[in-house]
């Protein structure tokens, strides 16, 4: 198939090398023009495990442009990959997302043939009922016959996006048109995972309540591990032992700083916005938040009492920036609101992360940069651990006090552990 896919970020690059890997043709959209030409030289245009790989395996197949008109008129399927950013209080902004729609109206003036759209972006619901009237509007065009419209959320982690791409849990295709539905099918035929049809707005909620889920979990397992904290125990242990019941399953338990990212705060904010316009107050939603919110202040009272409240002038490390292991996004790390609460403390950061550094530097060029671990921890008195790399494992921590935000040294390895370490919640 000829597919074009509008959006060059991690869903749609993931999306296009997965789709050039089961052989359609892809040309992808995008308004930056270094991205455009990056993928063109068959690199990714930002890390992501296994993708350069992925990209320079497939690059026959696709071709980037910044002619959006051109790749709606020579392709008669489109996945839209656009951001739909949200301010901090939850509204989410969707005019990224319409101005490519306006573009396929105007495009569909002059195209005889029927195109097929799919909204991958995360939208709320009712979102794509609105993207179809700007495009039928403009274009004078009705829908099914000329044009239509599916919603494919994604649910591909980054770090393990392309993993994720070939081992997708289920598809869900939200449409009332059998015909995209057909097509959508096509364009992942080759991977071995069920499909859910639903409606429109239900597969635009079943994005939002899987991430508001996972959120609620980890908020969960905070709370549970700050109630353990005051019983000295291990949360990890106890993890573990709900995990192991059938009906809870083990993952998204990891207690720590709570959860950052593009996703989930954006996400659950949004969700909880929308709600309360609609006249429903979501406390649940808001409580996973506000639980978030305080998670990074726990371990900064842990370290105030160790040092008897004198942060001021005091050598603090920092290790790990990025808001999980295995990327550079610092997006919503807790790692940062850290930063900015030592900083008005008035401590000495000496910061280290494998790879987010050259983000943060322009966040704060005036912290301490460290060439590598080591050297953080050799010139602090205090070290604080903030994102799982694995490579924090092996360090020698001499006998510093060492505290754990993110399980970077957990349960099962209790061994390892320095000798001055105390866990935010085990
Ligand atoms: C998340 C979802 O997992 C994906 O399914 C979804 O597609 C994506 O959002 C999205 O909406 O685009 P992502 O944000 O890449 O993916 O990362 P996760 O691995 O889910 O982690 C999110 C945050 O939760 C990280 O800060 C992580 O450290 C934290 N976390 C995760 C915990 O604190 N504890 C856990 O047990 C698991």
């Amino acid at each position: 198939m000829k597919i074009s896919v509008v959006g060059a970020g991690y869903v749609g690059v993931v999306l296009s090398a997965g789709l050039a890997k089961l052989g359609h043709e892809i040309i992808l959209v995008d308004i930056e023009e270094e991205k455009v030409n990056k993928i063109n030289e068959g690199k990714a245009p930002f890390y992501e495990k296994g993708l350069d790989e992925l990209i320079s395996e497939v690059k026959d197949k696709i071709k980037a442009t910044l002619n959006l008109k051109d790749a709606i008129k020579d392709t008669e399927l489109t996945f839209i990959c656009v951001g739909t950013p949200s301010r901090k209080e939850g509204y989410m902004h969707t005019e990224y997302i319409k101005a490519v729609c306006m573009e396929i109206g105007l495009t569909l003036l002059r195209k005889q043939e029927k195109h097929y759209i799919v909204i991958k972006s995360t939208v709320l619901p009712g979102t794509t009922e609105e993207c179809i009237k700007i495009v039928s509007d403009v274009s004078g065009k009705k829908m099914p016959n000329d044009f239509s419209f599916a919603m494919n959320p994604e649910f591909l982690r980054e770090g393990n996006a392309v993993h994720d791409f070939f081992n997708q849990d289920r598809i869900v295709i939200g449409s009332t048109d059998k015909e995209i539905i057909g097509k959508v099918k096509q364009a992942y035929q080759g991977l071995d995972s069920p499909i859910l049809e639903t409606k429109l707005r239900e597969a635009e909620m079943i994005k939002y309540a899987n991430n508001a889920f996972l959120a609620t979990k980890i908020s969960f397992i905070n709370e549970i591990g700050n109630i353990c904290k005051k019983f000295d125990i291990d949360t990890n242990v106890v993890a573990k032992g709900i995990g192991m019941d059938f009906r809870i399953g083990p993952h998204f338990l990891r207690s720590g700083i709570g959860f950052g990212g593009s996703c989930f705060p954006k996400d659950v904010s949004a969700l909880a916005y929308k709600a309360t316009e609609k006249g429903y107050a979501p406390r649940l939603l808001n409580a996973v938040l506000e639980i978030n919110r305080d998670q990074p202040m726990k371990l900064l009272n842990i370290m105030d009492n160790k040092l008897n409240g004198k942060i001021k002038g005091k050598n603090i490390a920092i290790l790990g920036l990025s808001f999980k292991a295995d990327t550079d996004d610092t997006r919503e790390s807790p790692s940062l609101q850290i930063i900015k609460e030592l900083l008005l403390e008035q401590a000495n950061l000496h910061v280290y992360d494998p790879s987010a550094m050259e983000h943060v530097k322009k966040l704060f060029p005036h912290l301490t940069y460290s060439a590598n671990a080591q050297e953080a921890i050799d010139s602090s008195d205090i070290v604080l651990l903030l994102t799982e790399w694995p490579e924090f494992e092996n360090l020698d921590y001499k006998d510093k006090h060492v505290l754990d935000g993110k399980n970077v040294f957990d349960a099962d390895k209790t061994h390892l552990r320095p000798k001055n370490y105390e866990g935010i919640c085990w």
